[in-house]
């Protein structure tokens, strides 16, 4: 045999020369949950917390320890402030804005990303607002807009919208624009499929819809092409980063985005692809921190810049990281 594709794994600092995607550190957004409500832990995602918003500052600067250079807030919103149109996600003392600029205040270089959609804030649990049995399209990208304004004004650094409504990134742009805010970054959650993998999220945020689905904006499963005019109308209308949600069952969309748009792709690792993970782990079947360095290895090899996910603060916990590179691989080292 001529060709012998074993010589280049045949000892560990071979594999590291020759190892094509690696993982770092700052490759990880950390979400984080924040509540009015003392701390407190997430059933459904061993190992994550619903943080206090004052609580939150100490744990933040303890993934600053850790190397984490960006956070993105998402709340749990107590129902006497929830109502049908999702008022409070525009109040400047509400919830988001208030941690925003503390963390901002007190880790000013930390990198802030502030969600947009109103399903936090409503009492159908509806990322928009309804018209009849439906999201008004239209009528919900005013209030988007209105909230991203909201949460720039509070401090942040970038604003993600999750709600999938058409015209959302132009209506969010012109808005910060006008305002002042044209060096606020939009990271536009541009293929967001209507996924099975939201459900711990959903319960953790205490955010439940009544009957219903959010299959008339989140793209269909089903959907490939589909997903690229969802990035192009996204990069037209201004987006600096695209993102792709989930992660793992959609590797196929992150590198279809990653080979035809110029622009940064990120993925979200969501809330069921952590919480399968750990309730694997729990019951003994195998080992979190090994399966999440392959799987967000698999997401960065795919082709994100970035990725955002509740594995990083473990990992890093655990002192994993350096060993990303081999611990995902069988050792063969020092055979033929
Ligand atoms: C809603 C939103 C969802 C997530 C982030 N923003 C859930 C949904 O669309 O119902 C899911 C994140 C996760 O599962 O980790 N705007």
């Amino acid at each position: 045999m001529l060709k012998r594709p074993r010589r280049n794994r045949k000892s560990e600092a071979i594999r590291s020369l020759v190892q094509e995607t690696q993982l770092s550190v700052t490759d990880f957004v950390a979400p984080l949950f924040v509540t009015e409500r003392p701390t407190q832990a997430i059933k459904n995602m061993p190992g994550i917390l619903r943080h206090n918003y004052n609580d939150l500052i100490k744990h933040t600067e303890h993934l600053v320890d850790l190397g984490i250079q960006a956070v993105a807030l998402f709340p749990c919103i107590d129902s006497c402030n929830k109502d049908e149109l999702g008022s409070y996600a525009i109040r400047p003392d509400g919830l988001i804005p208030k941690t925003i600029s503390l963390l901002k205040k007190t880790l000013p270089s930390l990198c802030v990303i502030g969600d947009v959609a109103l399903d936090p804030y409503t009492t159908h649990g509806h990322d928009g607002i309804l018209q009849g049995l439906d999201v008004h399209n239209d009528l919900s990208v005013q209030a988007l807009a209105k909230q991203a304004l909201t949460l720039a004004r509070a401090g942040a650094d970038v604003i993600a919208p999750s709600d999938m409504m058409d015209g959302r990134v132009l209506a969010i742009r012109k808005i910060l624009d006008l305002h002042g805010f044209e060096h606020v970054s939009i990271c536009s959650y541009a293929a967001k499929y209507a996924s099975n993998y939201y459900a711990p999220f959903r319960s953790a945020l205490g955010s439940s819809l009544i009957a219903s689905d959010k299959k008339s904006y989140q793209l269909n499963p089903a959907n490939r092409k589909e997903a690229l005019l969802e990035g192009e109308l996204d990069v037209e209308e201004g987006a600096d980063m695209l993102m792709v949600k989930p992660a793992l069952s959609y590797l196929d969309i992150i590198s279809d985005f990653e080979r035809t748009f110029k622009l940064p792709i990120c993925a979200f690792h969501v809330s069921g692809e952590y919480a399968m993970v750990m309730a694997s782990h729990n019951a003994g079947i195998l080992d979190a921190d090994h399966v999440f360095l392959e799987s967000l290895l698999a997401i960065k090899r795919a082709g994100a810049s970035f990725i955002f996910t509740y594995a990083a603060e473990r990992l890093l916990e655990n002192n994993r990281l350096e060993r990303a590179i081999n611990t995902a691989q069988c050792s063969v080292a020092g055979q033929l």
